[in-house]
């Protein structure tokens, strides 16, 4: 029978709660989210379970990662449900703070990450984005102290960009990436998918569908700038305004030319209607 979790709101709370695992010499795994949580969520939660004795969730839309264009305030907020789902899913723990609590007054301190953060990627067009997330997410590893924290391949730079900043401050937490989970016509799952009417809906697998067909381009031999410039094409002939498609590192992020250069991922970013979608994938096989 699936249990509401227990939810903790106030760091005190958090650290008495956590203390009993840790006393019981048990290992502790951090799923960060911002709530609305679907499949794609709580397949982190499971491969959390799967890594550790207890699994803790957060939840916390974090408002220093939204510009204020953004839609900090419309973001969807499901917490109920969300509970229901993380019970299910055998979740010890949800720390679910307030703003208040996250952000004190006075609060006057920022991470401000370099290197796959200032890739040209998504911080070209969000610049003010990773330097919230890492803010945030720096703060929930030293709340909770994880041995591991899973994140999404779906948000792939913020992935590269929480490892670095994990491994560059020595923060004592492994962090562990999981592979996108799609709907069955390929569409990452998205909280931001809701935002989509039908006709948007139907064109946004076009996405994964052009990223795909490039990966196979390229690890068949094709060079990279043609097969990418192609990609970004028929994405625009599709109805998005595309803000980037690119072939990257996949591990510094860095620009790639050829094969030759390293593991490639490609990622791509574009708009369709006024939602915003990402994706990414990786070569297979890789190269
Ligand atoms: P959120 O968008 O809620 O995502 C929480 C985690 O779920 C992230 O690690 C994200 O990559 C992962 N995720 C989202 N969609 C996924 C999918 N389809 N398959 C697999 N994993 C998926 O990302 C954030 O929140 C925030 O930036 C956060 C890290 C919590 C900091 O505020």
């Amino acid at each position: 029978m699936a249990r509401r979790p227990r939810v903790v709101g106030t760091v005190k709370a958090l650290r008495r709660a956590l203390a009993q695992y840790r006393a019981a010499g048990e290992r502790i795994g951090l799923v960060p989210t911002m709530g609305a949580l679907h499949a794609g969520h709580l397949a982190l939660v499971r491969l959390s379970r799967r890594r550790a004795d207890r699994v803790v969730v957060s939840i916390f839309v974090n408002p220093a990662q939204f510009a204020p264009h953004e839609d900090f305030s419309t973001y969807p907020r499901t917490f109920e449900t969300d509970l229901a789902a993380l019970g299910k899913e055998s979740t010890d723990l949800v720390w679910a703070p307030s703003v208040e609590e996250m952000y004190p007054a006075g609060f006057a301190t920022r991470i401000a990450p370099e290197g796959p953060a200032l890739a040209g990627l998504e911080d070209a067009f969000r610049p003010h984005f990773f330097g919230g997330v890492a803010t945030v997410v720096a703060k929930l590893l030293a709340q909770v102290l994880p041995d591991i924290a899973v994140f999404g391949e779906k948000d792939y730079q913020q992935l590269k960009v929480i490892a670095r900043m994990a491994r560059d401050l020595d923060l004592p937490t492994t962090i562990i990436g999981a592979a996108t989970v799609r709907e069955k016509d390929g569409l990452a799952l998205s909280s931001r998918n809701a935002y989509l009417n039908a006709a948007e809906r139907a064109l946004a697998p076009t996405l994964h569908r052009v990223l795909t067909d490039c990966a196979g381009k390229i690890a068949g031999g094709n060079a990279i700038k043609a097969v990418t410039a192609a990609g970004r094409s028929e994405i625009e002939r599709a109805g998005f305004a595309v803000d980037y498609l690119e072939a990257r590192h996949a591990d510094t992020l860095a620009p790639i030319a050829s094969l030759k250069d390293g593991p490639v991922r490609l990622l791509v970013a574009a708009k369709i209607g006024k939602t915003r979608l990402i994706d990414n994938v990786g070569l297979c096989p890789p190269n």
